[in-house]
């Protein structure tokens, strides 16, 4: 997005990761602050895109991008980890949503928002519940801000990643393999990619690219759509 023109404020609950990462843009010749909130938290939420907004002078292009996983059967999964889940992917993107529509809509930018789902917003994995069912959820909030922005011409789609090698995905790969009493090679290669058409991770700079397509595409003729990005993993 940066290398695109835009200036990007880097929100996240890990100030320093957020600052390395405005760090790494401006060295790049790019514009980028980092604010630190935690998306789950509605003063944060309320606060960090104000001051993002204050700070770089307008808001056009939202990407709600924050996740954790959690890997338990569903009977032995607390109420709490249930939460906390659906709390960081579903509450967080209400929450960025309604902040973010509330300056859109009142400066008339034409925005676009842009969620983070996954092949989890189609398709249940087990040990997954909470993700599934909050990355399923992610649709219905993206269809109903289609509709709902269309006459300030917010526009509003999901992108659906395959497995993608960050560090949400490296931390699960031991854990699966333990639920699982498999090796870690067969957690990669049976599980998480065994449905791909070229046995491959999708990668952040795939991600990039459609996220770049969505914001850049001139009409409401894409809205309410959501795009999966996984190496043929999912088909639709
Ligand atoms: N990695 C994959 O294979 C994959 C596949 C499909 C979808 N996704 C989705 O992509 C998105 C990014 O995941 P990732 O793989 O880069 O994971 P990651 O763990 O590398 O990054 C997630 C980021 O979210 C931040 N975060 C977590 N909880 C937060 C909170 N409460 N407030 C603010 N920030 C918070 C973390 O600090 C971290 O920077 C997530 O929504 C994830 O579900 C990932």
């Amino acid at each position: 997005m940066a290398r695109e023109g835009a200036c990007v404020a880097i929100a996240d609950f890990n100030a320093k990761g957020a600052a390395e990462a405005a760090e790494a843009i401006s060295r790049e010749g790019g514009t980028a602050v980092a604010v630190t909130m935690d998306v789950t938290n509605e003063a944060q939420v309320s606060a960090g895109v104000n001051g993002a907004v204050a700070a770089l002078g307008n808001l056009d292009i939202v990407v709600s991008n924050a996740g954790i996983q959690f890997i338990a059967p569903i009977h032995e999964l607390s109420y709490a980890d249930w939460r906390r889940v659906v709390s960081v992917h579903l509450d967080a993107a209400f929450l960025v949503t309604r902040a973010a529509l509330q300056h859109m809509y009142a400066h008339q930018t034409r925005g676009s928002i842009i969620y983070i789902g996954s092949v989890h917003s189609k398709e249940a994995s087990p040990l997954k519940a909470p993700y599934v069912s909050a990355k399923h959820g992610i649709l219905g909030l993206c269809r109903t801000v289609a509709k709902e922005g269309a006459q300030f011409g917010v526009r509003s789609n999901v992108i659906c990643p395959g497995f993608v090698r960050t560090a949400l995905v490296e931390r699960q790969i031991p854990e699966q393999a333990e639920q699982l009493g498999i090796s870690e090679a067969d957690v990669v290669k049976n599980v998480m990619l065994k449905g791909t058409v070229d046995g491959e991770f999708t990668t952040t700079a795939d991600i990039a690219e459609t996220a770049i397509f969505l914001a850049s595409f001139p009409s409401n003729a894409l809205t309410g759509q959501s795009i999966v990005v996984s190496h043929g993993w999912h088909m639709q």
